[in-house]
């Protein structure tokens, strides 16, 4: 049943500057949806079971815009290189691991448990070129309860023989059987997700463009991440007058194809306008940015222009799946980038940042991210109580901590959808 009231204290985002936090209140589920927060539960939901989470802080789900399923297994590790390296020496490696479904079985089974585990309601999620394991990944995460994007990777050049699709023909034909084959969960949706131009041939591009009119599918990828990697998109693609045109060129850039790209930390202005003209969402990723000295992306400036802008683990260029974590490190960044290459950028203040985890990201999936009426009703309950202090603080300053500190072992309850996923003890994991 899919009605009834948490009590605590709520706090979420109206617009990137607004947060409101209600000390001491309800926040009211009804069929799914938030039907508000509340001083003084009304009448009307006197009779709505509660959830009784008083002095516990409650937020909405996060979103992780952008996040590699099959990395997992190796984040932390390998961080010495830049992008184009970094996926020949590690990333194609341990991807080429999932063509064995016992290997695919153990390592997804921890992805989804840890996925689960965390703060994060929603994603978008990269798997690998492997149907089978893609479609196994997904039945993981639909027992979860997570409400996630998933795609089977397209890549078909420029790739080691032993991770690259025969030919674009054979591509399209299993992405067109995976997504037959995975199109009717309730929680988990197939998104086309050809890598990176780099390695995806004009013809695959094609395919993938016919796919998306086809069956109209999001999509998700990478723009502008790394400047090597923008110079070989320029050779690759000489007639194009950016990098976000190649993507443009067969209509899987936004508009009609909802789309998501990771990083954007080196596009120009004309791929900025394109962006902003056809509502693309940027999947901002400051771990990754940062551990493969990609560069530091103007967050600022897509704020200011209203560019749609969310957050990413972009696990395991990044190392962790916490949107928390992924919220500090965009203001963190956001304050060097500030100081040390441009002063006309203010930084990114905690509003902000909790702005982007929430109704930033979670517009990707409609009216998510937020406990205004009408929103789906993702909610995380936290109990902070560990982290000890002399004095009484105010619910806004405990979320602004929680940014810095909070680990999984506090999230006590959380919700997607109006459904529970789970409710526990505090712990520390
Ligand atoms: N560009 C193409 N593939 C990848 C990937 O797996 N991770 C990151 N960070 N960038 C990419
Ligand atoms: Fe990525």
């Amino acid at each position: 049943m899919k009605r009834y009231v948490i009590k605590g204290n709520i706090c979420y985002s109206r617009s990137s500057t607004q947060l409101c936090v209600a000390e001491n209140s309800y926040v009211v589920c009804e069929n799914g949806s938030c039907a508000g927060v509340y001083q003084t539960l009304p009448e009307c939901y006197a009779a709505f079971p509660c959830y009784d989470y008083t002095d516990k802080l409650v937020i909405p789900g996060l979103t992780d815009l952008h996040v590699h399923a099959p990395q997992y297994p190796f984040r932390g590790l390998g961080m010495d290189l830049e992008l184009i390296d970094w996926l020949n020496t590690h990333t194609f490696v341990e991807e080429a691991k999932y063509a064995d479904m016992e290997y695919a079985d153990q390592a997804y089974e921890i992805f989804a448990d840890d996925l689960k585990n965390s703060a994060t309601t929603r994603a978008c999620i990269f798997a690998t070129i492997h149907t089978q394991a893609t479609s196994l990944l997904m039945e993981k995460l639909e027992q979860s309860g997570i409400k996630a994007y998933v795609g089977k990777v397209n890549m078909d050049r420029n790739s080691p023989a032993y991770l690259c699709e025969e030919t674009p023909e054979q591509a399209a034909m299993d992405t067109e059987k995976w997504i037959a084959e995975n199109s009717g969960y309730e929680n988990i949706k197939p998104i086309l997700t050809p890598r990176f131009i780099p390695v995806c041939s004009d013809e695959l591009m094609q395919q993938l463009s016919n796919l998306q009119k086809k069956y109209h599918l999001p999509m998700q990828s990478h723009l502008s991440e790394n400047l090597g990697e923008i110079e070989w998109v320029k050779k690759l693609c000489p007639d194009t007058s950016c990098y976000g045109a190649a993507y443009d060129k067969y209509g899987l850039f936004g508009n009609d194809c909802p789309t998501i790209m990771a990083h954007c930390v080196h596009s120009g202005p004309e791929e900025v306008k394109l962006m902003k003209e056809q509502n693309v969402f940027v999947a901002h990723c400051p771990e990754s940015n940062a551990n493969l000295s990609s560069g530091i992306a103007p967050v600022r400036t897509y704020l200011d222009l209203g560019i749609k802008t969310g957050l990413g683990s972009d696990i395991a260029a990044g190392s962790s799946l916490s949107i928390f974590k992924a919220m500090a490190m965009a203001i963190q960044c956001s304050k060097l980038r500030w100081r040390l290459t441009d002063q006309s950028l203010p930084p990114l203040k905690m509003e902000e940042a909790f702005y982007l985890a929430t109704k930033g990201g979670g517009e990707f999936f409609g009216k998510v991210g937020s406990f205004e009426k009408g929103y789906e009703f993702d909610a995380v309950v936290i109990d902070d109580a560990i982290y000890r202090h002399p004095q009484p603080l105010s619910a806004k300053e405990r979320l602004e901590r929680l940014i810095y500190l909070a680990q999984d072992g506090c999230i006590v309850a959380k919700f997607a959808g109006g459904t529970k996923i789970f409710e526990r003890e505090a712990s520390i994991l």
